[in-house]
């Protein structure tokens, strides 16, 4: 199976734009599965309600959602990707799913970081593993790293790979996904942006690049510069995931003491 991310520098606000850069990058590529950062096609910085109402767009009808289907259709992939999702007034931080056949599955951002918590309603969604024939695969969007919980749960559902839409500002995740897959026993495709937003006033936020693929054995097959775009595609064996025996003593998943937890 191949899989993959496209790392670059979205332009906030210019959806056509970004969705034409987008498209134009990936007009060649032959995977199964391709990542795309958190709000690839908005921007990431928003300044007020307001304009995260105006861009927001509704799921599968939206310019970006369409314009995803239309790549998947197009390349015969599948594609994970951040957009900003309007259903009535409410907005959410969300990521698709889409394939071939259109729109597959929507997940919505539980933890939401930061100024987002201003803008975006959590999502409740939960977490939902979505079988695309070549694997079985699940979706966090960035900050969801830091929660091993959400991780766990698409672990406990079965998804062997976790798809990682991010914009990711601090430091520490891609190193931190070594774990998540380690104790997971799964593979993850961060998919993070590069370049910098300093809006409205606002702190400027520059976003770290290091897009990732990470095996199961928490072996980084490939991580990106931090400052460069970068497309990514590799091959991955799915079924390796499927394997949570440690030894012949301890299997990952069975061993956990579930009546000594508080979750
Ligand atoms: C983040 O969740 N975008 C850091």
């Amino acid at each position: 199976m191949r899989v993959g991310y496209f790392q670059f520098a979205p332009a906030f606000g210019e959806v056509a734009r970004n969705l034409e850069l987008v498209t134009t990058r990936l007009a060649t590529v032959q995977c199964d599965l391709m990542v795309l950062p958190e709000l690839f096609a908005s921007g990431y910085q928003f300044v007020s309600k307001e304009e995260v109402e105006s861009l927001a767009e509704p799921v599968p009808d939206g310019a970006t959602t369409k314009r995803l289907i239309e790549l998947a259709r197009d390349r015969h992939m599948h594609v994970v990707a951040g957009l900003p999702e309007r259903q009535g007034k409410v907005c959410y931080n969300s990521a698709v799913l889409v394939g071939p056949a259109g729109l597959i599955g929507t997940y919505r951002k539980t933890h939401l970081f930061f100024e987002e918590t201003l803008y975006f309603t959590p999502g409740d969604t939960g977490f939902t593993v979505w079988d695309i024939g070549s694997a079985k695969v699940g979706v966090l969007v960035c900050f969801d790293w830091l929660y091993p919980e959400a991780a766990r749960t698409l672990a406990l559902k079965g998804a062997d790979i976790l798809c990682h839409p991010s914009n990711l500002v601090l430091p520490h995740c891609p190193d931190a996904m070594v774990t998540r897959c380690l104790e997971n026993r799964v593979f993850s495709v961060t998919a993070n942006r590069i370049g910098s937003e300093e809006r409205g006033g606002k702190e400027r936020l520059t976003y770290i690049g290091a897009s990732e693929v990470v095996t199961p054995r928490g072996r980084i097959l490939h991580r990106a510069p931090r400052d460069q775009e970068d497309l990514t595609i590799l091959d991955i064996d799915p079924t390796e995931a499927r394997n949570k025996a440690l030894n012949p003593y301890n299997d990952l998943l069975r061993d956990r003491r579930k009546d000594l937890y508080e979750l």
